[in-house]
């Protein structure tokens, strides 16, 4: 598919427990188009997760690759052991998937992950420092803020700027994680099981952003074990013995 905004090819995941090994996903290849909307399901421990860390560049699988817009995200296998990690460094790859962790991917959590000590608007604007370097960061204030204030309004959330995300309910800090995941206008949006810790109608409420955002031209990838939920997207892939199917 030429259109793939997104591939991959045979990844293969192994935990390495001591003795044993764990090998989650064994060949995982999958095609993103720009624009779709797939949802990855699976039981858990079928290593959903893992493969979603690895499509979005927070994980190095040992076997296969990552095409992101045609480039490769991993280095070649046989560099990817440890004692050659620091080729990897140097070879620019880790730098890459750094950028694209910054600036292409959006991520969002069952479990949020906000910074407490901070507030919901200092939250989605730590995520757009972080994306911008030190010396452009002066020029970048203004029009940071207001695209923050922008995307919280955007969902639903302008009336509560100064609450710390323990004064917010489960359904109002997902709605926190997005807009953080989208204030750099990420290619990608990544969500492992966004509905998960919500009842029905923040559920429902959620996946209405998700659909809305996907009207107008988000790519997503979404992981869930509800086949409701799932069902909300373009199309359904499943994990299974540590390899996807369509359906
Ligand atoms: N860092 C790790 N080290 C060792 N084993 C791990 C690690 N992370 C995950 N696993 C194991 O790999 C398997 C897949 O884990 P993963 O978190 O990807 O599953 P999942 O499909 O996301 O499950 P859930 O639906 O419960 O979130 C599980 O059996 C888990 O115990
Ligand atoms: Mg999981």
């Amino acid at each position: 598919m030429s259109d793939a905004l997104l591939i991959a090819d045979g990844v293969h995941k192994t935990y390495d427990m001591g003795r044993s090994q764990l090998h989650v996903l064994r060949g995982c290849s999958l095609h993103v188009a720009g624009g779709e909307f797939v949802a990855i399901m699976g039981k858990s421990g079928s290593g959903k997760s893992t493969l979603l860390h690895i499509l979005g560049a927070l994980d190095v699988p040992q076997q296969g690759q990552v095409l992101f817009e045609g480039r490769p995200v991993f280095a070649p296998p046989k560099q990817r052991h440890f004692y050659a990690h620091a080729l990897d460094v140097l070879s620019g790859y880790e730098r890459r998937r750094i950028a694209l962790r910054r600036r292409a991917f959006g991520f969002v959590f069952q479990f949020y992950h906000l910074l407490p000590e901070l507030n919901v608007l200092e939250n989605v604007l730590v995520a757009r420092m972080v994306g911008a370097s030190t010396c452009a960061w002066p020029a970048q204030r203004r029009p940071a803020r207001k695209d923050t204030l922008a995307i919280l309004e955007h969902v639903g959330l302008s009336d509560r700027l100064k609450h710390r995300p323990a004064e917010l309910s489960g359904g109002e800090r997902q709605r926190v994680a997005i807009a953080r995941a989208l204030v750099h206008k990420p290619r990608i949006l990544f969500a492992d099981e966004p509905t998960g810790n919500l009842d029905a109608v923040a559920g429902d409420e959620l996946m209405a952003l998700l659909k809305g955002l996907h009207a107008v031209g988000q790519t997503i990838v979404m992981v869930t074990h509800d086949p409701g939920i799932a069902a909300r997207a373009d199309r359904v892939l499943r994990l299974e013995a540590g390899v996807l199917r369509e359906g």
